[in-house]
């Protein structure tokens, strides 16, 4: 039993009584909260990750590759070949999941005395990130469609002058893409302010019907791009995420990198993981489909849904945001209340799962009409 709580501890000004993230991890038969990926890997692929982290373990007694070479050489061979744009080994950084690229980058380019800004609703890990390496954020708005608004944006970061801007395209919670333009028009503005550093979130832009904003990297040394096997890969549980930026960006962050950070396990499991790239991005087809599934028969039962590039799909609008949410688990099927005022969101998942999904939404639907 412990004496004290922690306020009794000497925790940073900015920690007192803040909650940790935490999506509920309940144990209910449907679970669309987390957008995971719903397949399994497939037997073939847990096979060979097996073989090679048998052969990575027979090297524990050493420290792993601390420039994980190999692996970012096949992550800068997978963005080439799907990101319209050449991509080479000394573009790519490596992590354990996007969140610690991003950790990496904020405790590079923001810190004490700097800030962030983030558009939002979005991913509430760049604010707590922050937070975190103690970079002040700003939050900034968004139009009523959640799409960004260009002119708004534009104006904040010149009146702020942030040192880092974050774009998260797809957006979570909302699915919405964002326009190349309007990533010019913020990088452009962002060079003006400061100049300060652009990280597009790519996260889940697998799911989604544009292109990647990759190309957008090419004569743009302050824009990072940052990706994940979380997703696409169906390897949230791997924890690997990584990004693509200038050299100069890559060289950067290995000041603040802890020596060794991604184990050989971990980089002999993503490596087996991105030779079965195309079986992989097969299940991002079927889930793309059952997206879009989902979009129209939400739109069916009289739900406003957000048009969705992710695996995802926001949808209202309830007067009792939580009450829906209560009442769609009720029915056995745990969704995201992301604190978004009316909207909650679900992750596309098997079609099974999502038919169970839909029912409930149907009976809660016609609830709402009596
Ligand atoms: C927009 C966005 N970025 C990054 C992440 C973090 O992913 P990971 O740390 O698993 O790579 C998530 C996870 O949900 C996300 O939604």
């Amino acid at each position: 039993m412990s004496q004290i709580e922690i306020d009794d501890l000497p925790v940073r000004d900015e920690l007192r009584g803040k909650s940790p993230y935490g999506a509920p991890q309940l144990d209910v038969p449907v679970q669309l909260n987390t957008n995971e990926n719903p397949y399994p890997l497939p037997e073939p692929l847990v096979a060979r990750i097996a073989e090679r982290v048998a052969e990575a373990a027979r090297g524990l007694n050493r420290y792993p590759d601390r420039d994980a070479v190999e692996l970012r050489t096949e992550l800068a061979a997978y963005l080439t070949r799907t990101g319209g744009h050449r991509v080479g080994v000394e573009n790519v950084w490596a992590a354990n999941g996007s969140n610690e690229v991003l950790q990496q980058l904020l405790q590079t380019f923001g810190g004490p005395g700097r800030t962030a800004i983030g558009f939002e609703p979005s991913y509430s890990m760049h604010a707590l990130i922050a937070r975190g390496t103690g970079t002040g954020w700003i939050s900034g708005p968004r139009n009523e469609d959640f799409t960004i608004d260009v002119e708004a944006a534009v104006r904040a970061i010149a009146e702020n002058g942030p040192d880092v801007v974050f774009v998260t395209s797809p957006n979570n919670p909302t699915g919405t893409a964002v326009e190349a333009d309007t990533v010019l028009a913020l990088y452009e503005a962002a060079q003006a302010a400061k100049p300060s550093m652009v990280v597009v979130d790519e996260a889940y832009v697998e799911f989604s019907h544009r292109d990647s904003l990759l190309p957008l990297l090419e004569g743009r040394p302050h824009l990072v791009v940052s990706r994940t096997m979380s997703k696409a890969f169906g390897a949230a549980g791997l924890r690997l995420g990584y990004l693509a930026a200038d050299p100069a960006v890559v060289d950067a962050v290995q000041l603040v990198r802890l020596p060794y950070h991604l184990s050989a396990v971990t980089q002999a499991t993503a490596l087996a993981a991105l030779e079965h790239t195309d079986t992989l991005l097969g299940y991002v087809e079927q889930l793309k489909a059952e997206r879009d599934r989902l979009v129209a028969e939400l739109r069916a039962t009289g739900c406003e849904v957000t048009p969705s590039d992710a695996n995802f799909v926001q949808f209202g609008k309830f007067p009792d945001t939580h009450a829906a949410w209560q009442k769609i688990l009720d029915r056995g099927v745990l969704v995201r209340d992301n604190g978004v005022p009316g909207w909650l969101r679900v992750t596309a998942g098997t079609p099974e799962e999502n038919d169970a999904f839909l029912d409930a939404v149907r009976e809660l639907m016609k609830e709402q009409e009596r």
